[in-house]
């Protein structure tokens, strides 16, 4: 179950950098497909992680914790993304995405289940 889980937000992370190459090097059709995509794998990642949680019969806070940082990471990368479109500065957000990401992947896989549990 975790297995779909990283693969779903491995590829949200590639999509998220390949879509914001392709827009800094103008690329304005393949930029918008590649963040079409992204979205519907934000409902990917979204949907294996309630699909987890779901199978629990504990949820502790530190899974509450979990769920809210993943959320916040890929709302860190839909902000970029949507304002690197307008032209709006973007810095706040690429330091907020770089703390989540790691915050969810550290508590990630301090959490009891799946393939590691390293923390
Ligand atoms: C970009 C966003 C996300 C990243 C980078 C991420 C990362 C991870 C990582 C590294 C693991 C550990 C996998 C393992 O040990 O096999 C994990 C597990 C998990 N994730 Fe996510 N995740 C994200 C989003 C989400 C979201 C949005 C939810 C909930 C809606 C969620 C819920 C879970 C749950 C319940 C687990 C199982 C924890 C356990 O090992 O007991 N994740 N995630």
């Amino acid at each position: 179950m975790t297995h779909a889980h990283i693969t779903t937000w491995v590829v949200a992370l590639i999509l998220f950098f390949v879509a914001n190459s392709l827009f800094k090097s103008g690329k304005e059709k393949p930029y918008k497909i590649t963040h079409m995509i992204l979205r519907l794998f934000y409902l990917l990642v979204i949907g294996t992680g309630i699909w987890i949680v779901t199978s629990l019969t504990n949820i502790s806070g530190e899974y509450i914790a979990k769920i809210v940082l993943g959320i916040w990471t890929i709302g860190m990368m839909e902000m970029v993304l949507v304002r690197s479109k307008k032209g709006k500065p973007t810095k706040v957000f690429w330091i907020q995405f770089f703390v989540a990401l790691i915050l969810t992947i550290i508590l990630g896989l301090r959490l009891p289940l799946g393939l590691f549990d390293w923390f």
